[in-house]
């Protein structure tokens, strides 16, 4: 994926021939991508078919953070959907690049999903959402700079986040709020004053992953759902400095409750 003459989709076909062996599943129909707070979900969607490290997999790299678990799993629903979980997120912020960053969204393509579901932990801009709360990405900013996509890819990203899969999600908890997600480069929280900004431009939730790989998905073909775990008021709404320990006891604290809706909302797919 570092070579420039090298093509991101033959690696992903290359990464999806592993799982295949390593799964014995021919084809996925969903993929999960797990953000901090949403790792409990995994054992809760089915029966696992096959845990493994995601180093065993062509183009993945160890995470070296802490709250993201550096494995992939396949698990089967009750329903018989093969779902492939992916506990290794790689970010825009460590700097390997945009490839990198969605090589786990085109390997789940090249596996077979249709359906991507991208979870992550981040910062509310609206007040009444407390530390704890899920929502749904209604749409996303994308203020990175950055796009996966290379060369005249032109592609449409009306309905990014699929509206059918956002009432899909209702009918398992109607009190599910929603909004607009802006994914910044990070890794350092933002100002006061770009969470203003954000706001401004219609924001409201900030965080540094997801859009990037929501474009990958969308160029695809699959459709996309997005939930958000809101771990922490963002930089200036609430008035305590941010810490990444917060992030993850808010994560932490919200497990079960996340999961389990995030679970019941795949079952249902
Ligand atoms: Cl406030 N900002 C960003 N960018 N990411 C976050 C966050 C805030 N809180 C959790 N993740």
């Amino acid at each position: 994926l570092d070579d420039p003459n090298a093509d991101p989709f033959e690696v992903a076909a290359a990464a999806a021939a592993d799982i295949g062996r390593l799964t014995g599943v021919e084809r996925h129909d969903i993929a999960l991508t797990l953000g901090s707070g949403w790792g409990k979900a995994a054992e809760l969607l089915g029966e696992t078919v096959a845990t493994f490290p995601a180093t065993e997999v062509t183009g993945f790299s160890a995470p070296a953070l802490e709250g993201h678990a550096g494995t992939l799993r396949s698990v089967r629903t009750p329903k018989g959907r093969h779902v492939l979980v992916i506990g290794a997120r790689t970010h825009f912020y460590e700097g390997h690049g945009v490839r990198r960053v969605v090589h786990s969204v085109r390997t789940a393509a090249a596996a077979g999903v249709r359906t991507m579901v991208l979870t992550n932990g981040a910062g509310g801009i609206k007040p009444n959402w407390k530390p704890g709360t899920p929502v749904l990405i209604s749409d996303h900013i994308n203020l990175t700079s950055a796009s996966p996509l290379e060369g005249a890819t032109f592609i449409d990203l009306t309905d990014l986040y699929s509206m059918r899969l956002r009432d899909l999600a209702r009918t398992i908890d109607p009190s599910l709020d929603e909004g607009v997600y802006c994914q910044f480069r990070g890794p350092q929280y933002e100002t006061p004053a770009e969470v203003r900004m954000a706001k401004t431009f219609g924001g409201h939730i900030v965080g540094m992953s997801t859009a990037l790989e929501a474009i990958a998905a969308r160029q695809t073909g699959m459709e996309v759902l997005g939930f958000s775990l809101i771990t922490n008021m963002a930089a200036g709404i609430q008035t305590t400095p941010l810490s990444h320990q917060e992030v993850i006891e808010a994560g932490r604290d919200a497990e079960p409750v996340i999961s389990s809706l995030l679970a019941r909302v795949i079952g249902a797919m």
